[in-house]
């Protein structure tokens, strides 16, 4: 072949691999991608929700320990990896967003739409998500109540967007590719994007971002957790504080000596302990993490008193309670625990974590940790369990 007409065979193999980027097939590709990972984040989403509002059908489960560890933190993994995934899928459906004429037809309107809350909820999910874990809160609504109501908004239009294009992908996927694409070498720096680029790109910046972030669950990334909102490793005693004493009004607790921790009953008898009274009660060791909601735990050894023979010892048997803390400000003062849970061997009344006595910001003198429970849940600066 002459070299011009070799060119021009180059350029337009070239010039097709670079629209390959906007074609169904790369559309398909990445649509995929981004709904097994918002799939996941809604599964952990929902087992958060259920973990912190449990139905009467529900009772959480008291193990495996480091479940909501997991569930959480692949809430997060998922979600910041779906922030590439979801501009890459913006990026390769672009020109039919911005297309003339933008309607054709009824069904057509109603699919886009039905775009609408599909990204606008989409963005609005990953843009407040990562605000949250970042600790930036510039709205006025309560993150996870927003947070909620969004997730379902686009999980509906998710489920009417893929019946609708379930045919497409089908099709897309099953048909061999417009030809081979050209090897990365010869495409020059200014010869644009080929489908093969963008996924890579992609999934690398996803792999990234993965990387720089997960350090703050999965321990033996915490080298390279450059980004991470959190180091689990660092905060009085080696852990992390969301709340500190003086943030919730319970400086000086541990130290107070006339601190009671009163059990109380259903009929308004109450038996209240001394500091030096729960001291004496038998001890229990347990190794369990400090799981946020945002993501982030860590692990530590715990020693205290099992909440079943706190029970025993104020003279009641096995049931739900109501665990309260002396915390004067903000939000979460207050938890429950089912009576499996209460009754678990490792629920326990901190009085110890890695061999000390509580600092202050970890809940001094007393916390609630038991297992598998969002870091919200075990109450610091515990005063009172109301049996209910
Ligand atoms: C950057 C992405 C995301 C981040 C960083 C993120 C972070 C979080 C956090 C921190 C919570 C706990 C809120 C709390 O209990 O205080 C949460 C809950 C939740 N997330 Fe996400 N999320 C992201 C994306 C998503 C996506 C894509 C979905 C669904 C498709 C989703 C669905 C949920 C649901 C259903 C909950 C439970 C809300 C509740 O307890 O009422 N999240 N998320």
């Amino acid at each position: 072949m002459a070299p011009a007409l070799l060119d021009r065979v180059e350029d337009a193999r070239l010039a097709a691999a670079r629209r390959q980027v906007h074609d169904t097939r790369t559309a398909s590709i990445l649509g995929l991608a981004l709904g097994a990972s918002f799939s996941v984040c809604l599964l952990t989403g929902l087992y958060s929700h259920l973990l912190q509002q449990p139905p009467s059908w529900f009772t959480p489960p008291t193990g495996p320990a480091g479940l909501y560890r997991f569930t959480q933190g692949l809430h997060v993994i998922c979600g910041l990896a779906s922030i590439p995934l979801l501009l890459a899928k913006l990026f390769a459906v672009s020109p039919q967003l911005w297309r003339r004429p933008p309607v054709r037809g009824a069904v057509d309107a109603m699919e886009r739409i039905g775009l609408l809350p599909l990204v606008g909820g989409s963005l609005f999910l990953l843009v407040t998500g990562a605000a949250n874990i970042a600790h930036w809160y510039p709205w006025r609504f309560f993150f996870p109540v927003g947070h909620w109501w969004a997730a379902w908004l686009v999980v509906g239009a998710m489920l009417i967007h893929v019946a609708l294009k379930m045919p497409t992908v089908r099709e897309s996927l099953r048909r061999p590719t417009a030809g081979p694409e050209p090897e990365p070498t010869s495409v020059g720096a200014d010869d644009g994007l080929t489908r093969r680029g963008l996924i890579l790109t992609v999934a690398g910046t996803a792999g990234l971002l993965t990387l720089v972030t997960a350090g703050q669950t999965v321990p033996f990334l915490r080298r390279v957790t450059a980004l991470a909102p959190r180091r689990p490793d660092i905060g009085p005693q080696g852990l992390p504080v969301n709340r500190s004493a003086s943030a919730a009004g319970t400086t000086g607790l541990g130290e107070d000596p006339s601190y009671r921790l009163v059990v109380a009953g259903p009929d308004g008898s109450e038996r209240a302990f001394t500091l030096g009274e729960l001291r004496a009660l038998p001890r229990h060791g347990a190794e369990l993490p400090i799981a946020c909601v945002e993501g982030w735990s860590a692990s530590a050894a715990w020693t205290g008193v099992r909440v079943a023979d706190l029970l025993s010892a104020a003279g009641r048997g096995p049931s739900a309670l109501t665990v309260r803390s002396a915390q004067r400000a903000g939000l979460y003062g207050s938890s429950e625990l089912s009576a499996d849970a209460a009754a678990a061997p490792d629920c326990l009344l901190a009085l110890e974590v890695n061999g000390e006595p509580l600092d202050a910001d970890h809940g001094a003198p007393v916390r609630l940790i038991a297992p598998n429970r969002p870091g919200v849940l075990q109450t610091k600066w515990v005063t009172r369990l109301e049996v209910t």
